[in-house]
């Protein structure tokens, strides 16, 4: 199930931040955490199963009612079993009423998500 962050996961949520190819370099990865801590209108979620394996931060754009994706990752051990599908799916679930978007760091894996 998708949980919201708290600053108890930073060390796991960095982590599985660090492996969106854009979130290399250590000085970004904390920035993008710092941003997830502070501004209001972005949000980190994890998905925890028995442990913690996936992410997916998202930054809502509520003039346009609309939820754009801004990193998704899974741990590579639970990779290719559905686990970011199933990320996408319940995302889409807890916000019926809004629009999905993705930018160009996501855009890929998002729109198979809405081939499923
Ligand atoms: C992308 C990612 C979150 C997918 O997680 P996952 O739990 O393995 O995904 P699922 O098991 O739900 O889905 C697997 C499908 O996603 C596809 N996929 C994996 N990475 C992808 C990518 N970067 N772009 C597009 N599709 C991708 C797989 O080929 C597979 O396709 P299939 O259903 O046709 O076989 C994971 O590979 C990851 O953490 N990658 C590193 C972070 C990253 O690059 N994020 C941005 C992705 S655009």
């Amino acid at each position: 199930m998708l949980i919201r962050y708290k600053k108890t996961f930073e060390k796991i949520a960095m982590g599985l931040l660090s492996f969106m190819p854009n979130e290399k370099d250590l000085k970004k990865l904390q920035q993008t955490m710092k941003d997830y801590e502070t501004e209001e209108n972005r949000q980190l979620f994890l998905w925890k199963e028995e442990d913690i394996i996936g992410l997916i931060g998202v930054l809502f754009h509520d003039d346009q009612n609309a939820i754009e994706i801004l990193h998704v990752s899974v741990n590579p051990s639970h990779r290719f079993q559905g686990v970011g599908k199933r990320m996408v799916k319940e995302l889409k679930e807890m916000y019926a009423d809004k629009e999905i978007i993705s930018n160009k760091d996501t855009a890929s894996f998002i729109e198979k998500c809405d081939l499923c």
